[in-house]
């Protein structure tokens, strides 16, 4: 009987995973969306973003694999097959990228170089105030793969770290709470808050008017998560109060963000592309072919998620 993985990842990076992945798996036949082929063939789905509906119409997939460390690509999908398992990229490369981004914007923000580009561009000689490290609460909405990555890559500068997560975690140098009971208290610590959040039922719309008003006056949000997971307008409202003091975003709830989003021009926000941390084809390729084969072996799947979780 034929084998089959369909194959569907628009990125630039795409064409390197599908030829990596041709590499390490020779005896698989590798289909592209939406050349499918006969459906009832296919046993894996690599796939990013698969149009709805598509999955459903594979009776003998076995597994069905993320190119990224998000799902809710697929969970999105109402038809998805509910009894297939999922598994997403662990991958410590991508993890580092996260971090090498979480940790540049921290700084960024924690040694006022916005407002020292605003003094620049008025050519004003002034010293701002500036605390200690030890002194500004950093908090990391999320202590899984990538937000444990950042707190690590942090904890060095000294800074008073935190971390929120759905289970409970112990984890030198971070303050740990779990629980939607302690999110206020551990926002109200949060000067500086990197959101590593996956986009699930439960976080959807977690940043929004109230959570923000329980984050100290003046802080700073960097969300390379999902856009979904803050209210937009709630934001653009707290950027102008003054609540926040900034934000850094590389993930929106439309992408690419539309020219006439009011978000693209404002003073307080830095805009990146979706690139705080990007499939890296040497290690995904890789690891999504050691995941087909843990399947075909009948051996537990790296990186299976959670589907009563969405994530
Ligand atoms: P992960 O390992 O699954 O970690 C997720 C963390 O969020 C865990 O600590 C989890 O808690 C916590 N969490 C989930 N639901 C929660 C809830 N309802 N309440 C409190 N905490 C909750 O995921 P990851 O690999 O770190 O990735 C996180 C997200 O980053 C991905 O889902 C993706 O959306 C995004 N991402 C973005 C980029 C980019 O380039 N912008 C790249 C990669 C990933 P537990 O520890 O208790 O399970
Ligand atoms: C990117 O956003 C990912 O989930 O890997």
């Amino acid at each position: 009987m034929i084998m089959a993985v369909l194959f569907h990842c628009e990125w630039e990076e795409g064409e390197q995973i599908l030829q990596d992945l041709s590499a390490q798996i020779p005896d698989m036949d590798i289909r592209i969306w939406p050349d499918v082929g006969d459906p009832t063939e296919i046993e894996f789905a690599i796939v990013w973003k698969l149009p709805h509906g598509e999955l459903a119409k594979c009776p003998n997939l076995r597994a069905i694999l993320s190119p990224g460390a998000g799902v809710d690509h697929l969970f999105e999908d109402l038809d998805l097959p509910d009894d297939v398992p999922i598994g997403r990229l662990i991958d410590p490369l991508m993890a580092d990228r996260m971090a090498e981004y979480t940790a540049s914007l921290t700084l960024w923000s924690h040694r006022r170089f916005d407002d020292y580009a605003v003094l620049q561009s008025r050519k004003v000689w002034q010293q701002v105030a500036q605390k200690d490290a030890k002194d500004r609460g950093v908090g990391i909405l999320g202590l899984g793969a990538l937000g444990l990555a950042s707190a690590r890559c942090l904890r060095p500068f000294g800074f008073a770290l935190s971390g929120w997560s759905r289970t409970a975690k112990s984890e030198p140098g971070v303050t740990c709470y779990h629980g939607d009971d302690t999110l206020a208290q551990f926002l109200g610590g949060a000067e500086v808050l990197i959101c590593l959040l996956p986009l699930t039922s439960a976080t959807r719309g977690i940043l929004n008017a109230a959570t923000f008003g329980q984050m100290p006056a003046g802080a700073y949000l960097i969300n390379c998560a999902r856009g979904a997971l803050v209210v937009e307008d709630d934001l653009l409202a707290a950027l102008d109060s003054g609540q926040l003091s900034g934000a850094a975003l590389d993930v929106f709830d439309i992408e690419p963000l539309p020219d006439d989003n009011p978000l693209w021009t404002h003073p307080k926000v830095r805009i990146t592309p979706h690139v705080s941390s990007l499939t890296a084809a040497e290690t995904a390729a890789p690891m999504l072919a050691a995941q087909i084969l843990q399947v075909q072996r009948g051996e537990p799947l790296d990186g299976r998620v959670d589907p009563g979780a969405e994530y």
